[in-house]
């Protein structure tokens, strides 16, 4: 199989020799100019990803597709995005799977909505709900420049989560919203038995609120709260040490599965 090649319209990360990296949309007309001198996009277009390139003042450039934690680092934001090291967990412990049928609050910039998409196949669906009709149509442009077009197995859509629960019955809930204490009891009833819950919230007491609501509909199991720390690592030559920075917070991920509702024995008690 022939390696692939950059077209007009392609997206193209390119990684300068300090490993600074741009994001460019390639155009015939176009040009990629940098203090270290000027690449015309027709010289990437028909370029073998990974090619590298060199301007005539000596700056060396390695033009690569980007990688979706690339491109989410890159995209224009409307709203805080979910960061990669966050999207990774999110994506494995709420289960997304190809043929899953997902609800997702509030789509923000849309960058935990392209990984989801991505997870799903084209045998899952994607309902992402945002109750402000400019962050959803930011989302929309990033999604779409990301996969050409909006895919199609993603809806998107303005308006308040807890009005498109019962509609959709989920088997996959995922909120990163300020308060999904509110859409927890929704879920309860509309999540589909087995599905899971999943939040994202920046403090402790949105995360605490969080699992009370859980806790009192009485339909959830499983919960799971933790936190996601990454630490990148310094590797040259005798140099193998933690990278001096890292990102210290960014949210809290609870996890529970919906269960049928049970009676606890303190509730039959208070009953009779
Ligand atoms: C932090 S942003 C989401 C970022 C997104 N996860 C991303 O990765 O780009 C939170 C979004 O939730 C939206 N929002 C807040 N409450 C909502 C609700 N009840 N229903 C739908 N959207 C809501 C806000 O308008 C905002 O765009």
């Amino acid at each position: 199989m022939a390696s692939p090649t950059f077209a007009s319209g392609d997206i193209c990360l390119i990684v300068d020799s300090k490993s600074r990296r741009y994001l460019v949309k390639l155009d015939v007309s176009g040009q990629f100019t940098t203090h270290q001198g000027t690449i015309p996009h027709t010289q990437l277009i028909g370029a073998l990803h990974g090619a590298m390139f060199e301007t005539p003042s000596g700056g060396r450039f390695i033009a690569l597709p980007p990688k979706l934690a690339d491109y989410i680092l890159k995209m224009k934001r409307g709203a805080q995005i979910v960061y990669p090291k966050d999207i990774g967990p999110i994506l494995v412990y709420a289960d997304i799977a190809p043929g899953s049928s997902v609800l997702e609050a509030g789509t923000g910039s849309g960058a935990l909505t392209m990984a989801l998409v991505r997870a799903v196949g084209p045998t899952g669906t994607v309902v992402s709900v945002d109750r402000r009709a400019d962050h959803a149509a930011q989302a929309q442009k990033a999604i779409e420049r990301f996969f050409g077009e909006l895919p199609p197995n993603l809806r998107l859509e303005v308006g308040d989560v807890e009005d498109v629960v019962a509609e959709v019955k989920p088997d996959r809930l995922i909120l990163d919203l300020p308060e999904p204490w509110h859409a927890a009891a929704i879920a309860a009833e509309h999540l589909q038995s087995g599905g899971v819950f999943c939040s994202y919230v920046p403090t402790v007491p949105q995360m605490e609120q969080t699992v009370t609501a859980l806790k009192a509909a009485h339909t959830f199991t499983d919960i799971l709260n933790f936190e996601s720390l990454i630490r990148t690592w310094n590797v040259e030559g005798r140099s193998v040490r933690p990278d001096h920075q890292m990102v210290g917070h960014t949210g809290f991920i609870t996890v529970a599965r919906r269960v049928q509702r049970w009676e606890s024995r303190t509730d039959r008690n208070e009953e009779e």
